[in-house]
């Protein structure tokens, strides 16, 4: 795939089921045996916190195959105040096109355009192997503590950046994940029905 043909665009209507396929493909069996993140996508776009403006997918020849998105959420500082940060995902690239570098493409991009909205954070749950390269730094570095974890307990999947530098300097508290990303599983394995079958697989490395 030459690199120059590749366009990165907003998600529009039109491209919703494509876009929730590509998320199954891309997560199936990869933390779990299946996955949720295409009906978490599905639920999403509907809620107040998701910002439309930084909802994107990557695409060649009209195929789209990569994707990502962003919902507003808070950190509930030490001192009382509510700071306005975002969250990220799901972040999908379709199978056969991953570890080419398109996933830090796409993240690279909307990092930039939420920078240029001005946004002046972004926190979530992630590996630092994929997104250490684009910036990110475990969320502890800052202070910022991950919502009902125990104080010994690992928080090194949570991470963090700043997207205006000192951001979150004179800040400490506890990040919140939006409700939305909450989703019954009968809901997930309802909605799954309505794609082609799958075999779900426990398989080693899963989270869960
Ligand atoms: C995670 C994902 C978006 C990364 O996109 P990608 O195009 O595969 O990754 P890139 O090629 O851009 O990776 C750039 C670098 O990040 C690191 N990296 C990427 N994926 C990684 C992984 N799963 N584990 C460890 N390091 C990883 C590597 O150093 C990689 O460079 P290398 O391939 O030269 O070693 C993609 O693999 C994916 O869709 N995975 C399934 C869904 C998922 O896990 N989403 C993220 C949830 S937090």
């Amino acid at each position: 795939m030459n690199k120059n043909d590749i366009i990165i665009r907003l998600e529009k209507q039109e491209d919703y089921r494509t876009v929730e396929n590509l998320i199954r493909e891309s997560f199936w069996n990869v933390y779990r045996p299946g996955c949720s993140e295409h009906y978490v996508m599905h639920v999403l776009r509907d809620d107040p916190a998701f910002v439309k403006e930084l909802d994107f997918v990557m695409e060649k020849n009209g195929q789209i195959f990569g994707q990502n998105m962003f919902m507003k959420t808070v950190i509930e500082a030490d001192d009382g105040r509510v700071v306005p940060v975002l969250t990220m995902g799901p972040i999908g690239i379709t199978p056969e096109l991953k570890r080419k570098g398109y996933g830090k493409r796409i993240l690279d991009y909307s990092l930039e355009k939420a920078t240029e909205m001005g946004f002046g954070a972004v926190l979530f749950e992630g590996n630092i192997d994929f997104y250490g390269k684009s910036g990110f730094d475990y969320a502890s570095k800052f202070g910022i503590r991950y919502h009902d974890l125990p104080e010994d307990a690992d928080s090194s999947f949570f991470l963090c950046k700043e997207l205006i530098p000192g951001y979150l300097s004179e800040v400490t508290g506890v990040y919140q994940t939006p409700q939305g990303y909450y989703v019954d599983d009968a809901d997930v394995d309802e909605f799954d029905k309505s794609f082609p079958a799958k075999e779900k697989l426990k398989l080693p490395g899963q989270l869960f």
